[in-house]
């Protein structure tokens, strides 16, 4: 879609926001008066997405198609962005996983979830970060996961790529607290966004669904701590439970325990 130049206006910019935890976003924030620039590989939803939040919400809505596991189109977007958006707001959500004994699974699924998890993050907060910076007080919000605390196997690369949204949201945090930017990370339990995860979550039985996260309240309440300043964030009690498990309990207990949790999801297929 073609932008023209806005500068009255600032616009929070969310990753993987035509489907799941981004939708929600997108829709929170346009609800809260901000104009939305949407990135998403699904054009449809995109539009669909646009219409809605425009006649809903009366805030402009822009959003650019673009495969964010490749590096080209991810700086395509940030370039675009910087030339016609003052950006207030950075939801980093987009984001995949998956279960596959590692032995078995192919080069490209894993490496689409380091693509997908790990590059728009590092590209789009850098290169948006001048931009950010000419505000009064901005904001990056990362989507991290509960799973960056536990190694754990079948899932392997996910929780590894997670770690590294979180190290690297932390680290940046402290890099730029005497600056406007100010730099959250939020880690949700599992959530019912897609049939996938919900098939997945299903199978994974009751520790998944006690560990489980509401997509619409992991973005009511992300969004309200984050303004409040909080820069490290769980939505609830069951979530922070959870995270503190994760750092109190032996990791060769809690791993193997994760791990046998999630070889029953596959026996289940
Ligand atoms: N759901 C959970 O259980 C859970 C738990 C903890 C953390 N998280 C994190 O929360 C974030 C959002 O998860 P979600 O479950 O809402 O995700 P999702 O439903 O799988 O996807 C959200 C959106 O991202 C888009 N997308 C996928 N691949 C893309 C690509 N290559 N380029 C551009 N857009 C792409 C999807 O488009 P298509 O529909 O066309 O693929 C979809 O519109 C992720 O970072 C995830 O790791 C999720």
């Amino acid at each position: 879609m073609k932008a023209q130049p806005n500068t009255q206006r600032t616009f929070a910019v969310i990753t993987g926001a035509a489907g799941g935890l981004g939708r929600v976003y997108s829709r929170e924030l346009a609800r809260r008066g901000y104009g939305i620039v949407a990135i998403d590989s699904a054009a449809t939803e995109l539009k669909e997405l646009g219409k809605q939040l425009e006649a809903e919400f009366a805030v402009p809505f822009h959003y650019y198609k673009a495969d964010l596991r490749l590096e080209d189109e991810i700086r395509r977007v940030a370039q675009q962005i910087n030339e016609h958006f003052a950006v207030e707001i950075l939801v980093n959500n987009v984001g995949t996983g998956g279960t596959r004994a590692f032995e078995q699974a192919e080069m490209d699924y894993m490496l689409d979830i380091i693509r997908l998890n790990v590059m728009p993050v590092t590209i789009l907060t850098r290169a948006l970060l001048p931009n950010l910076m000419q505000r009064p007080r901005a904001y990056v919000l990362n989507v991290g996961s509960l799973s960056a605390f536990t190694p754990n196997g079948y899932k392997t690369v996910y929780p590894a790529s997670k770690s590294f949204v979180h190290f690297l949201s932390r680290g940046l945090y402290f890099e730029l607290r005497q600056t406007p930017v100010h730099v959250a990370v939020v880690h949700p339990g599992p959530m019912p966004t897609n049939p996938e995860i919900r098939s997945r979550i299903r199978k994974q039985g009751r520790l998944a669904r006690w560990a489980l996260s509401d997509p619409e309240k992991t973005v009511r309440v992300s969004l309200n701590k984050m303004f409040r300043g909080k820069s490290l964030i769980f939505i609830d009690w069951p979530n922070r439970i959870n995270w503190m498990l994760a750092r109190i309990a032996p990791e060769s207990v809690l791993a193997r325990f994760m791990t046998r949790v999630v070889r029953r999801e596959l026996e289940k297929e």
